[in-house]
């Protein structure tokens, strides 16, 4: 992109390829593409090149792009590894440090950015966003997904998706499903059982599709259950077409296929990058050999004349795009995701006549995004140090601490005489990348010991922390009076921590994934990262705080854990139902001396449940703004299959009945108030065999009245009535259907009872 000086761009293709003009106002048909000739169809479902489609039916060629937190345009198209130069652009928080201002608002006007600087450069679809569920802390990808609760990672995507296909250009939700580690991506088999699948892996995407019509899908690398996703039937056309109703194209990750015609057989239309031509002639041979019905390539060719009539539009590169303002946006945003951890001694925020000793190389070269695919050229960067010198009126002393000829007692000597020490703490570079996994969740040891140095001399410290991944808190908590969680924030990283530190800004970040105090801790622990090409997703449901809550195991800093420099209460809290919805209402007040936005957070438990639970799940949040002394009422509203589990004994969603506690609160251990809901349960109607008990007998509406009647022949009296009858009954509720023979039952009443 180029920019004159009023920061107004024109979007220059430098490089790229140019391409055929647009079909204005066309749209695909059906039978346009059964029309086609079959070895054009086939080709149609690879790329022409690294980053485009091909043409067909008069359309021109889509050209898809990385994504998520900025555009990674590269300069040439053609380039065949990906990771060429890319053209200059507005590098926004990545999704982890987005996902912690757990506002869809914010989310959704950077995606919008992002489609407008997608559109200027000619991008049809965005490869993004990620809503990958962040299962362990050490999966290297982390800081391109948004959390470790499927309700926030699903919300945040959703908003991201309706931003960018509000300027007119796709998005691609990815990586579907179940990739949850680096290593070993290509072949790894996820092994997740169906509920942990449905509430957690899949749910996020599921919210995506059905709330915000993604134009594409991405399906992922690895296995799920022993087959490959982009192979997965089930997946690709059982549950995202059949059940979710996703009418988009499903494209692949970049060198995901192997089997092109298993791929198309499953659901699959568009094989990235495409550049295997066998693979073409695979199909067409499948389909003269009848292995491949010509009706399922023709869906698909249907899929993808689609998406290239959608993205027609953004083919001539166009539109202006103010640099400036979404510098403006990238810094907004990035100064919302910064969460204040922790906040001793009042040390934060900081006075502008305070002398400062700035210590770390952090502060002069920060690490704003992680590596890989996801990479993007920033337009422009804020550095810390200046932006903190350009808010101060004293003196800032600034020494490296650590790396590279850094003396430790010219940091301690700075330390001890400033009135505040900032000290930038953060991960190495490769520690937040695609392609590989951490073996550790540790702050680098050189760091470690400035901390130690300085807070020796320094009671007055301010820990500043850049990573992408969850890093260990324990110590830094315990020698820091205050810790400022920056995550990766983008290219106005700089601006947006001195804003918090000074008081700018008030801090209103919030965790979007739990601080364990020590990775062994983490829930995923011993099935992490898998062996021999499987990981066991052991831990089922307890991902994350559910399974830090459920096990009562301590953590530095819960999940949805963040301060302000103002303080708030929760009073009078409401519920009542509005048709299907559960509506909560609670009085937030704003009792501190400042300005301040609030997360409220919603969680719900179901005591005496039938099924493992986690003790509270998050089921619905909104941020509110609040003047100092004002109070503001938060309503949130959950829809009643919110609260349904994934009963894998009938494959479907149910809501199991009774009472549910609704907890408001500033994270998921500091629960303020609470109030009751009674739900009306779903009777999931099992089938009944004769190996089915008692209880499930008696459930079945046919099959049970039967079952009754039969009793009363059979049992003695007495049986069923006053407490040793309950006991009774309770204990003869496990006994199968089959076994009652051994308990003198007639074979033919048996036959009776099942029969249709
Ligand atoms: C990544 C995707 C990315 C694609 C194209 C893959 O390696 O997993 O997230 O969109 O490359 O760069």
């Amino acid at each position: 992109m180029k920019f004159d000086a009023d920061g107004e761009s024109v979007a220059v293709r430098s490089g790229m390829s140019r391409l055929s003009s647009p079909a204005a106002g066309r749209s695909a048909t059906d039978g346009a593409g059964s029309a086609l000739p079959l070895a054009v169809k086939a080709g149609l479902g690879s790329g022409e090149s690294f980053w485009q489609t091909k043409t067909a039916a008069g359309f021109p060629a889509a050209t898809l792009t990385d994504g998520p937190h900025g555009l990674r345009a590269q300069t040439d198209l053609a380039e065949g590894v990906g990771f060429a130069e890319s053209v200059q652009a507005t590098c926004f928080p990545p999704a982890a440090a987005l996902a912690q201002t757990w506002d869809a608002t914010l989310v959704e006007r950077v995606a919008a950015a992002i489609g407008d600087e997608a559109r200027a450069l000619g991008v049809g679809v965005v490869l993004g966003p990620g809503v990958n569920i962040k299962r362990d802390p050490r999966c290297g990808r982390n800081f391109e997904y948004y959390s470790e609760d499927p309700l926030l990672s699903g919300t945040l995507g959703s908003a991201w998706v309706r931003g960018v296909q509000s300027r007119g250009v796709g998005a691609s939700v990815k990586h579907f499903a179940a990739n949850n580690a680096e290593t070993d991506r290509m072949r790894s088999d996820s092994l997740v059982e169906p509920r942990a699948l449905r509430e957690i892996y899949l749910r996020s995407f599921e919210r995506v599709v059905t709330e915000s019509r993604p134009w594409t899908v991405m399906c992922s690398y690895n296995k799920i259950n022993g087959v490959y996703a982009s192979e997965n039937r089930w997946l690709l056309s059982d549950v995202l077409r059949g059940e979710w109703g996703f009418a988009g194209a499903v494209v692949s990750d970049w060198g995901a296929v192997a089997d092109r015609v298993a791929a198309v057989r499953a659901g699959l239309d568009l094989t990235m990058p495409g550049g295997d031509p066998t693979q073409d002639d695979d199909v067409v041979a499948a389909v003269e050999s009848g292995v491949l019905d010509p009706a399922v390539l023709d869906d698909s060719v249907g899929r993808i004349l689609d998406l290239l009539a959608r993205a027609a539009d953004t083919a001539e590169p166009g539109g202006p795009v103010n640099l400036d303002a979404h510098h403006m946006l990238a810094r907004e945003a990035a100064s919302r995701a910064v969460t204040l951890l922790k906040n001793d001694l009042a040390v934060l925020p900081l006075r502008r006549d305070a002398r400062l000793a700035v210590i770390g190389t952090l502060a002069v070269q920060p690490r704003y995004q992680g590596g890989g695919s996801s990479r993007v050229n920033a337009a422009r960067l804020d550095i810390p140090l200046d932006e903190i010198r350009a808010r101060t009126t004293a003196e800032v002393v600034y020494t490296p601490g650590y790396g590279d000829d850094s003396p430790l007692d010219e940091a301690v000597v700075a330390a001890a005489v400033a009135d505040v020490a900032v000290v930038f703490l953060g991960l190495p570079d490769g520690d937040d990348a695609e392609g590989a996994d951490r073996t550790h969740i540790d702050l680098p040891a050189d760091q470690l010991d400035v901390l130690r140095a300085v807070t020796a001399v320094q009671s007055r410290t301010v820990a500043v922390l850049s990573h992408g991944g969850v890093v260990r808190l324990e110590e830094v908590d315990r020698l820091a009076a205050a810790v400022v969680d920056g995550a990766l924030l983008g290219q106005g990283a700089g601006a947006a921590i001195a804003d918090v530190l000074f008081g700018v800004v008030n801090p209103s970040g919030r965790l979007a994934e739990t601080v364990p105090l020590r990775l062994a801790d983490a829930p995923s622990f011993l099935n992490f990262p898998g062996e021999h090409g499987r990981v066991l997703y052991g831990e089922g449901i307890f991902v994350g705080y559910r399974g830090y809550d459920a096990r009562a195991v301590e953590v530095t800093y819960p999940f949805g854990h963040g301060l302000s420099y103002t303080t708030f209460s929760y009073d009078d809290v409401q519920v009542h139902l509005d048709g299907d919805t559960v509506v909560v209402e609670v009085e937030v007040s704003n009792t501190g001396a400042r300005d301040g936005r609030d997360v409220v957070q919603l969680y719900a438990a179901k005591h005496g449940s039938v099924i493992a639970r986690a003790p509270r799940e998050l089921r619905g949040f909104t941020v509110v703004d609040i003047p100092s002394g004002g109070t503001r009422r938060a309503v949130i509203r959950v829809p009643r299959r919110e609260f349904a589990y994934w009963d894998d004994r009938v494959d479907n969603w149910v809501v199991e009945g009774g009472a549910y506690t609704l907890s408001v609160g500033a994270s998921s251990r500091d629960i303020r108030v609470t109030t009751i809901i009674r739900l009306d349960g779903d009777l999931p109607v099992l089938g009944v065999t004769a190996a089915s008990t008692i209880a499930e007998a008696l459930a079945h509406p046919v099959v049970g009245p039967r079952l009754v009647t039969m009793f009363q022949q059979y049992a003695p009296a007495g049986v069923g009535d006053g407490p040793a009858g309950t006991d009774a009954l309770r204990m003869i509720a496990s006994i199968p259907l089959n076994r009652l023979r051994l308990f003198g039952l007639d074979p033919d009443a048996l036959d009776d009872l099942l029969r249709p």
